[in-house]
């Protein structure tokens, strides 16, 4: 055994586990509003902060110390106060910035939730329903891409393929299909004022909660959420978006086969998926990739196995996984239209 390499590996170790725990405290300092109670208020001392929100001062005191031992937070010995730099404001505590972070972690929380029930799946058939998961992971997946949908989606996503946006804004119907708590719905009844937009999600208490996000942004005459899945949602649509959840079914080529006969004449089909680059090696370079494989391991890849074929794609399939896809179901054109450091975005027509 290299000792040196020993050591190298035991430091990416306790970095990792300092990772993990910061983590769970993003999560509860996102839930307590603790990031937004330090934003733009300069340095503060554990009692102003437990003061501000509400909290008990002990405990606040301990994140804080954790906090700045991350990096997260700025310490002055000589006041005992701690700062939220505006960096890590835009990315902790200011909820509609584009760079909103504090919200998707509760994904990575859900994986602890559910140790057990993957654990036993790996010992099985593999399969874990979506709907077998513990709540925080549905939160969590909306909050993770909700920045990107609001800040990317009808800015730059849809331009980027053509004739799109001047369908929706002359009026159009888009079918979102695997809409989750419908974030992307709702963003594109916004933006197109004329257009319909139909949400379809297999579980229900998503489109629940989709339904009551329609309603806050006071769009729910033209979005119309419904419980159905994916190979059974119906209508004449302009646009068929999937919104990173191809990947997670268990039979994408059957689901854009079915797809294509829901599709209005010159119909096009958007899909946008997790990055990832076309081969491992390049792939495991890079520093999304772990965090990427760790969700598929623990939710993607376990749903697609629960559900009839069991493609089983996991989340960093990349453009030739989603290219085979589409060509299996015969549809004639394929292309990236555009990218993000977490996204691709591809066009299809049929
Ligand atoms: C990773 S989430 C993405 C949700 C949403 N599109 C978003 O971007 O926030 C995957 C979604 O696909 C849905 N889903 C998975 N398999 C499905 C199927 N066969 N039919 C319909 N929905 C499905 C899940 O319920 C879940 O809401």
């Amino acid at each position: 055994m290299d000792e040196a390499k020993l050591e190298a590996f035991l430091a990416t170790f306790i970095a990792d586990m300092g990772g993990t725990g910061t983590i769970a405290m993003v999560a509860v300092g996102n839930e307590l509003g603790l990031y937004e109670a330090m934003d733009g208020q300069g340095a503060m001392t554990a009692a102003q902060l437990a003061e501000a929100s509400g909290c008990n001062e002990r405990l606040v005191g301990e994140w804080l110390d954790q906090q700045a031992s991350a990096g997260y937070l700025v310490f002055d010995a000589e006041t005992s106060a701690y700062e939220l730099p505006p960096e890590q404001a835009f990315a902790l505590a200011q909820r509609q910035s584009p760079g909103f972070v504090a919200g998707g972690v509760l994904t990575y929380a859900s994986m602890f939730m559910d140790l057990d029930r993957v654990a036993d799946a790996f010992r099985g058939d593999g399969a874990v329903a979506w709907g077998d998961h513990h709540p925080s992971l549905f939160r969590g997946v909306a909050e993770f891409f909700r920045p990107g949908y609001q800040s990317m989606l009808t800015t730059a996503w849809i331009p980027s393929i053509e004739g799109v946006t001047e369908k929706l804004e002359a009026g159009g119907r888009v079918a979102d299909v695997g809409c989750g708590h419908g974030i992307s719905s709702v963003v594109m009844a916004q933006a197109y004022g004329a257009s319909e937009i139909y949400g379809f999600d297999f579980h229900p208490p998503s489109i629940d909660v989709a339904r009551e996000g329609a309603e806050i942004a006071g769009v729910s005459d033209r979005v119309h959420f419904r419980v159905a899945a994916a190979d059974e949602f119906t209508g004449e649509f302009d646009l068929v978006c999937f919104f990173d959840c191809l990947h997670d079914m268990g039979d994408p080529v059957g689901i854009v086969e079915h797809t294509r006969s829901q599709l209005a004449e010159g119909g096009i089909v958007m899909l946008v998926e997790p990055f990832a680059h076309g081969d491992r090696v390049t792939n495991h370079q890079r520093p999304l990739a772990r965090a990427s494989y760790a969700a598929s391991t623990f939710i993607c890849t376990p749903n697609s196995l629960s559900q009839p074929v069991g493609r089983a794609m996991g989340a960093q399939a990349g453009e030739p996984g989603m290219r085979a896809v589409f060509e299996e179901a015969g549809y004639r054109h394929f292309r990236r239209a555009s990218e993000t450091p977490f996204n691709i975005v591809y066009e299809a027509r049929a």
